[in-house]
């Protein structure tokens, strides 16, 4: 699989990867799959196939059941608890060692790159490892097993905790956005991986990069709504994907 991938990236994806001063990757559910994280938006094993976003993911749906929402991100936490970064997570943070610039942009809230060894990752839609106060007064914590009356109440100001991703309905926080778009903006290949592009506005990204003179390529087993609207798309799974365009431009990269 691997040998035949390598023959199937483009060489001049390959010598614009490696003459590239600038790089930035936007990742995705599917850069996790591997790890055995569920997507989001995967028939059947998908998060949303099986649960409504609407009852789970919205401040709304907060307010209304704050405990049966805690209890649900609790449970995604302990499906989390046995995931390891993957060989795409392990090769994005090589890659980040043999560029001058390197961006990670990751709408996950998994925390796997960061274990992978990527450093600065952008987190557009929060961590699941944190937690923080509902009412907004400024407390955020490591996410702690709490006993007693769940959710835990902040201890500034009383109100319930919450964990500290973005819902539905609710704006990135604006240094991380702003960061992105600046990332974008300036790279001279952005790797898209394991997205399906349909989320706003992490989905204007790519478009933004190409705008701005950026190579965009696609990594994904699976045509997404951005599939027309890039340079190059590599069709198969990141874990496989990735190390081989990493290997390709530079042969003696060590992925570990
Ligand atoms: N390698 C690469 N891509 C994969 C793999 C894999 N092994 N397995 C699946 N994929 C692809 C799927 O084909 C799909 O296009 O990953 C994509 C996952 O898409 P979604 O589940 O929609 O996840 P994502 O795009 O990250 O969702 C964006 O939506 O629900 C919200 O906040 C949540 O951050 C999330 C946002």
């Amino acid at each position: 699989m691997t040998r035949d991938l390598a023959l199937a990236i483009p060489p001049a994806l390959v010598d614009r990867l490696r003459s590239a001063r600038s790089v930035a990757a936007l990742t995705g559910a599917g850069v996790s799959a591997e790890s055995g994280v569920p997507t989001f938006r995967d028939a059947q094993t998908g998060l949303w196939a099986k649960f409504d976003p609407t009852e789970l993911a919205t401040p709304s749906a907060f307010a209304r059941n704050p405990k049966f929402v805690w209890d649900w991100y609790a449970w995604r936490r302990e499906l989390l608890a046995g995931a390891r970064p993957n060989a795409g997570h392990l090769a994005l943070a090589a890659l980040e060692r043999r560029v001058a610039r390197f961006h990670l942009i990751t709408q996950n809230v998994d925390g796997l790159h960061q274990a992978a060894g990527s450093s600065d990752v952008i987190e557009l839609h929060g961590s699941i490892g944190r937690i923080r106060c509902s009412r907004g007064c400024g407390t955020v914590a490591r996410w702690a097993v709490a006993q007693g009356d769940l959710p835990p109440r902040c201890a500034g100001c009383g109100a319930f905790l919450r964990p500290d991703v973005v819902w539905f309905e609710e704006m990135l926080p604006p240094d991380a956005l702003a960061a992105a778009e600046d990332a974008a903006r300036h790279c001279d290949v952005l790797l898209v991986i394991g997205t399906a592009a349909e989320v706003y506005p992490a989905a204007a990204l790519p478009r933004s990069a190409r705008a701005c003179g950026a190579t965009v390529v696609e990594i994904n087993p699976q045509p997404t709504a951005l599939s027309d609207a890039v340079d190059h798309v590599l069709r198969g799974p990141s874990g496989v994907v990735l190390p081989a365009l990493v290997a390709a431009a530079w042969p003696a990269t060590s992925l570990s």
